[in-house]
Parts: C-alpha cells; structure tokens; sequence
C-alpha cells in the first residue's frame, strides 16, 4: 500500500491560499507553483536512495551519503504540470524529465492523450508525476497505467490541489503509488472543477484565460 501526506506545512498552506486568489496574476502564479513544488518535493523525495562518496573535507577524508541522482525522472502531466518542473528540478538538477500530454474533453470530462516522451529505461527509476491538480482523478489515472505499461513500480504522484473525489478513485485505481496532496478541497462542481480550487491551473500558468 503506497502512502497518502497531505501537507500540514503552514507555508504550503500559505502559499496555496495566495495561489487560489483570482487577483493573483501569471507571473506571481507561476513564482508560486515552483515555490509550492520544491517545498512538496521535499517530501516527495524523503526515500530517494543514496549511497556513500568519498569527500575530502578541510580536515578529513570521509565517506558520506549523496544522492543516486540518475534514479529519479520527473514526468509532467501536461500542460499545467509542467509549471511544477522547475521547482523540482531545483532540487535535483541531475534529474530526467519525460512528459505525457493529458487534456480533458470539456464535454464528457474523459482525459486523452496527444504527447508522450519517457526516458528509455524509466523502468529503472523512481518517477514523479506532477500535476497541479487532481480533480475527478481521469487524468492521474490515465497516467499512472501509462507508466505502469512502462515498466514501471515506483511512482509518486504530486499535486497542489486534489478533491476527494479524485483522491478516492486514484487511490482505488493505484493502491500502491504514493500520493502528495498539497491541500484537499471540499469536491467538484458541475463542470467538474475544484472547489474552492483555483479555477483553470493550465490557464493561470500560462496565462490563456
Ligand atoms: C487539468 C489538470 C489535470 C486535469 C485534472 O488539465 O492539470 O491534468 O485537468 O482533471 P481530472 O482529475 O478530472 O482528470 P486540463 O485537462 O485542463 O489540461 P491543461 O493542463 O492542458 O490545461
Ligand atoms: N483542472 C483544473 O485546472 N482545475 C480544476 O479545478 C479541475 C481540473
């Protein structure tokens, strides 16, 4: 069984609430995704392996942990995951970046896919699978088979902002993934939005409103 967090980091929480004001504009959205991704993916990458180096300090030569940074690839949920890279890859700038194109049909809210690029040997790595937000859980889903058909075990998905109802149907559909939920909203509306949520994550990163 993966775990579920649900971040209690009063800067998380700060930073989401400042995040969901309508008035907040593309550039300080953007500022505050990354801010949000790095702070999350402090917690997503606790369990990253490591192994012992040798290093040469001023006083002594001693052998210390550093990261097995080739293990880790990141892999956007397009288009709105791509605002969460940079935070990450701040973290571990060594780390592979694949990307899967996702869109929801704004009728039937069923995601399809219209891009997909992976590290080749992604079945050898631990990825993470940002996506700001996790609505009715269709396009997480999706994602996650597609990267299961790859190989691949160890896989975390991240998101900003999750309603749970999407939380419920990812967890059903990938009992064994891990899941970091920045802050769990009250449900969907009609539209199948979050809410309160932020409204269109793509939008307001990429300024398409
Ligand atoms: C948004 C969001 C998720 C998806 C969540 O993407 O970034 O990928 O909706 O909804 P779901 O849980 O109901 O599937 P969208 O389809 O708006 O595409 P975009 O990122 O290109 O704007
Ligand atoms: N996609 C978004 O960007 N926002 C929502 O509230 C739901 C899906």
């Amino acid at each position: 069984m993966g775990k579920t967090l649900i971040m209690d980091h009063p800067l998380v929480k700060h930073k989401i609430t400042l995040l969901r004001d309508v008035n907040t504009g593309t550039k300080e959205f953007r500022t505050l995704v990354g801010e949000i991704s790095m702070l999350m993916g402090y917690e997503a990458m606790r369990e990253l392996p490591t192994e012992l180096v040798e290093v040469t300090t001023p006083i002594a030569v001693t052998k210390q942990p550093a990261l097995k940074q080739s293990k880790l690839t990141i892999v956007p949920i397009l288009r709105a995951g791509l605002g969460m890279v940079s935070g990450l890859l701040s973290l571990v700038p060594t780390a592979k970046v694949g990307h899967i194109g996702l869109a929801r049909d704004e009728a039937t809210h069923q995601p399809y896919e219209y891009y997909c690029k992976l590290p080749r040997n992604i079945s050898e790595l631990t990825v993470i699978l940002p996506d700001p937000m996790l609505a009715t859980g269709g396009s997480a889903i999706h994602a996650v088979n597609f990267i299961k058909s790859k190989g691949c075990r160890d896989i975390k998905f991240m998101c900003i902002i999750a309603a749970p109802e999407g939380l419920k149907a990812l967890r059903e559909a990938h009992p064994d993934i891990d899941i970091f939920v920045g802050c769990l909203d009250e449900g969907l509306n009609e539209n199948a939005y979050i809410v309160p949520g932020l409204g269109d994550a793509g939008d307001r990163i990429f300024g398409t409103l």
